[in-house]
């Protein structure tokens, strides 16, 4: 047995301005779509921007349903709009960020599983990587290049393939 180390490079901002012009308009408007969450069940908004190569940008945010796992998250809102409309195109970056309603979210906000898993089939697909830029209310802005940092030894569709 060996064990292995798998290292992943994520970037920290202190601060807004500190990210480049474009990933800080992409949080603007992930922060903007917080207000339209439908979270009544845990009273926690997530809001989604993504930028497409033809430059469009789509929002998302979570919308829950009293059925929990019927609800959906927000950046899954925003990329299966995006894929559903734009089929064509890929998604260069996504900014995601979060506010509760009774608490002070510190850390930033990272996609669940299920979200991430969802990132890296269209990253495959669209043969580019996706950006991926993460902010709480306080504390550091995170982003990595690829949703390979988020999700090392991934599943992906070479998996279904039978190899000799
Ligand atoms: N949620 C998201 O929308 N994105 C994430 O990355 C984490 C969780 C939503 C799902 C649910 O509506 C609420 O946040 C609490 O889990």
């Amino acid at each position: 047995m060996v064990k292995k180390d798998i290292r992943i490079t994520i970037e920290e901002y202190d601060s807004m301005p500190d990210l480049g012009q474009a990933d800080m308009n992409l949080m603007e408007l992930a922060e903007s779509s917080l207000k339209d969450a439908y979270a009544v069940y845990s009273h926690y908004r997530v809001g989604a921007a993504l930028i497409l190569s033809n430059g469009k940008v789509i929002t998302g945010n979570n919308q829950e349903n009293a059925a929990y796992p019927s609800g959906l998250c927000a950046e899954r809102v925003a990329m299966f709009y995006a894929k559903s409309q734009y089929p064509g195109e890929s998604i260069e970056a996504i900014a995601i960020s979060a506010k509760a309603d009774t608490f002070t979210i510190k850390d930033a906000v990272a996609p669940c599983g299920a979200c991430r898993q969802v990132m890296a089939e269209y990253e495959i697909q669209q043969k580019s990587p996706i950006r991926v830029v993460m902010k709480g209310e306080t504390g550091p802005v995170l982003a990595v290049d690829s949703i390979e940092a988020l999700l090392p030894l991934m599943f992906h569709a070479e998996e279904l393939k039978r190899k000799k």
